[in-house]
């Protein structure tokens, strides 16, 4: 018994090894956020790392969406949708998600990495393949994995990559499903849609769009990258309310034939308790502010180009990004945890994003402008920045 490694040993080292990287992650609560400024040690911070980006988390109808919600069916949703947690709500928010998406039906699931690790091995099984794109969220990879399918990453956004691979091995195989996100979540780039539709049409393949960083920001509705036109081609459309609707949870915009498949055979919707009322309450008063207050989406559009332009082009720092997700690319995790640090001593609060969240030697500074921002936050920001490099 003595030759076993104790579990003291394993996390000792597995946690110093980490630490030595320069990849230990820790908590620190905030002891406030509201209006994008968060409060921490006594200290009020410009918030530039949170997904709130319409400001909306703390919005008053969000609050009341919530409160009315709760007062009206109670705090939990009781049991899973197949059972007894099957309310009206839930119902009227998938039926304006599909609105909003252009499809024909929506379907919630507890959160964005419970719908893509339902979905994708619904879709997809041992003798099928899957093309997912390199820097898809992890989510999206353990989907896959859970699978168990054949399945292979191609380089990211790389059109022809994607074909060569489609080519090779495409016809071996019962269903191909290619996944990508539309706007990606830690470069903030934005997929080529129309051609990878292309490309669905002639491989015979299923195509799953995760819009988590579109929806809301994106389209003159806040209907994400995927327009309505091209809506109808794509299979499942995948949107989280906990990112720019300013709640939790996510769905899916789908056909009526594949939500009733889904609902039948995703694990993680069949398997799992229903959202709770309250934040269905204020993911409903959500989409309604997306039509009410457009002017939030068109801020964060002004000062996310902004961001960018002067990125690019005052401080010829090169950032990939075409959207709001910002990255300021560092590449040794011990430089982006120092500028870190330098840019919350100047009253922002950012985060080192680190591999294995992004791959190794690309460290960076996730900024992510919201609509809580001002030109000046802006501004003063890009020289706290260049005062830290
Ligand atoms: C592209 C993408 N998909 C899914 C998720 C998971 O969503 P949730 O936070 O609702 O679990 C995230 C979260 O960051 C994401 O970036």
């Amino acid at each position: 018994m003595d030759s076993f490694e104790s579990i003291t040993d394993f996390i000792n080292s597995e946690l110093r090894f980490q630490d030595e990287a320069g990849l230990l992650r820790s908590l620190f609560p905030l002891e406030g956020s509201q209006r994008g400024v968060v409060k921490t040690n006594g200290k009020p911070l410009v918030d530039f790392s949170s997904n709130d980006y319409l400001g909306i988390a703390d919005h008053p109808a969000l609050i009341e969406g919530a409160k009315k919600a709760m007062e009206k069916w109670g705090a939990g949703a009781r049991a899973s949708r197949l059972m007894s947690g099957d309310l009206e709500i839930h119902h009227s928010l998938e039926s304006a998600i599909a609105i909003l998406k252009g499809k024909e039906a929506g379907l919630l699931f507890g959160s964005g990495y419970l719908a893509n690790t339902g979905i994708i091995p619904a879709l997809c099984g041992r003798n099928d393949v899957i093309y997912s794109d390199r820097l898809n969220h992890a989510s999206i990879v353990d989907g896959v994995l859970l699978s168990r399918a054949r399945f292979f990453r191609f380089r990211h956004n790389d059109l022809n990559h994607l074909e060569d691979l489609l080519k090779s091995h495409r016809s071996q195989y019962r269903r191909a499903l290619i996944v990508i996100e539309s706007v990606y979540s830690m470069d903030g780039d934005l997929a080529l849609v129309s051609e990878i539709l292309e490309l669905k049409g002639r491989y015979g393949a299923i195509l799953m769009i995760d819009e988590a960083h579109a929806t809301g920001v994106f389209g003159a509705k806040g209907e994400g990258i995927v327009s309505q036109a091209e809506a109808e081609a794509v299979d499942v459309i995948l949107g989280t309310f906990g990112k720019a609707m300013g709640g939790y949870g996510a769905f899916v915009a789908l056909s009526n034939q594949m939500r009733q498949f889904l609902l039948n055979r995703a694990r993680t919707f069949i398997f799992s308790t229903a959202l709770p009322p309250a934040i269905i309450g204020a993911n409903l008063a959500a989409v309604k502010l997306l039509e009410e207050e457009p002017e939030r989406r068109s801020r964060v559009c002004e000062l996310a180009s902004e961001l960018r332009r002067a990125l690019n082009e005052d401080m010829g720092l090169n950032t990939p990004s075409e959207s709001q997700i910002v990255p300021v690319m560092v590449g040794d995790s011990r430089s982006a945890l120092s500028l870190a640090e330098s840019l919350r001593d100047a009253g922002f609060f950012v985060k080192a994003i680190r591999p294995p969240t992004v791959p190794e030697s690309t460290a960076r500074i996730r900024l992510s402008v919201t609509a809580n921002h001002s030109l000046k936050d802006v501004r003063q920001l890009l020289e706290a920045l260049s005062d830290g490099i």
